[in-house]
């Protein structure tokens, strides 16, 4: 087995800000419940021409970059996201098209906002297995599309953006050391776009019935995510063979202040070992621990050596774990 890591990594948000001062001419809130409820202050919307692949393939070009590969260089794309630009084909395939990565295998994975770890951690075996030498892996969102701007409860929430990483082998004792991921189907119902797949096929009723748009029972997935950051992290941790103490920087899914402030904060870990954007950016789903950790990166927070923690759950209902050490050496360039 090899070692495998990340060799870059890259993000992107569209430019259009949505503050909620802006969403309170939209719906009936207000600025003090949003921040307080959930700690978001703005979030990026997507414009009018731009999909989930648009995005996906702005983040990857500057993963790529940054590691110093070309799109023929990889070997397969794993593409994160529940909002694809259509059923099929595949985001994916749309990717891999624009940047050229013709030797890449593609496909997409549906893990609501665990996107990112899973798909880390699904790229890191083919590199440690040494089927693939560099997965390119993408988690995209562009749930602006899939929200009710009538509905209060979920509008608030969402941002739309994409981040990237380039997976390949790095030197012994750095890159992914552990990794969980888990599901619990049994709680699909509290977060999901019921209509528009072969159960709900759209038609006149489901759209009226507004069945095309993201459904979730907040309380419900507010005390999982609780529950589940406190335990996949403890269970991550330990598989690395570290203790709390020893991981340097957390990188929570950034859904909400709230849930990370429950879930790391009475672990006893310190506010400044969590790294937060969520209040820039909103919930962005599958995009939203790369993000973070991409703008980690961006302020310095990164070191080579850094045990990072990045753990995060979505729809499906699903959870996922990493503990990654970081290596910032090979063909790295962080202009
Ligand atoms: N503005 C003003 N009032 C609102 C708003 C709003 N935007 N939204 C809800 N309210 C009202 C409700 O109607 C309710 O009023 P009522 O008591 O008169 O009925 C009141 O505020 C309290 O509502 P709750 O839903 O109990 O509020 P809560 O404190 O639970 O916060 C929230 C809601 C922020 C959604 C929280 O439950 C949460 O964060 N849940 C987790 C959501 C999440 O992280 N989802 C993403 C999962 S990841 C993925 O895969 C996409």
């Amino acid at each position: 087995m090899y070692s495998a890591g990340i060799l870059g990594i890259g993000s992107y948000a569209p430019d259009k800000i949505l503050t909620n001062a802006d969403l309170e001419r939209i719906v009936e809130t207000s600025d003090e419940w949003i921040s307080t409820r959930t700690g978001i202050k703005e979030r990026r919307i997507v414009a009018q021409d731009q999909a989930t692949s648009d995005l996906a393939v702005e983040a990857a070009r500057k993963a790529l970059a940054q590691a110093g590969v070309s799109g023929a260089e990889i070997d397969l794309i794993i593409v994160a996201t529940i909002s694809p630009d259509m059923l099929f084909p595949a985001t994916a395939c749309l990717v891999q098209d624009a940047l050229e990565a013709n030797n890449a295998a593609a496909f997409d994975l549906s893990a609501g906002c665990s996107g990112f770890v899973y798909a880390l951690v699904t790229g890191a075996q083919f590199v440690a297995s040494g089927l693939y030498e560099k997965v390119l892996i993408i988690g995209a969102d562009a749930l602006s599309r899939l929200t009710d701007w009538e509905d209060r409860r979920t509008c608030v929430l969402f941002g739309d953006g994409a981040s990237a990483a380039v997976i390949g082998r790095v030197p012994e004792g750095y890159g992914l050391l552990a990794s969980v991921l888990g599901a619990d189907g049994s709680g699909g119902e509290t977060l999901m776009l019921p209509a528009g797949g072969s159960r709900r096929p759209a038609s006149l009723e489901t759209v009226q019935a507004r069945e095309h748009f993201i459904k979730m029972e907040g309380r419900e997935v507010f005390k999982f995510a609780v529950r589940i950051m406190q335990e996949a992290t403890l269970q991550v941790v330990e598989k690395a063979g570290l203790s709390l103490d020893e991981i340097d920087l957390f990188v929570p899914h950034q859904a909400n202040v709230r849930i990370i402030e429950a879930s790391l904060s009475r672990m006893g870990v310190p506010s400044e070992r969590v790294f937060l954007n969520v209040d820039k950016y909103g919930n962005t789903s599958s995009a939203s621990i790369g993000l973070a950790l991409d703008e980690a990166c961006q302020e310095g927070k990164v070191t080579d050596g850094a045990n990072l923690a990045l753990v995060g759950f979505g729809a499906g209902l699903t959870w996922g774990g990493a503990v990654l050490r970081w290596y910032a050496g090979g063909n790295r360039s962080d202009d």
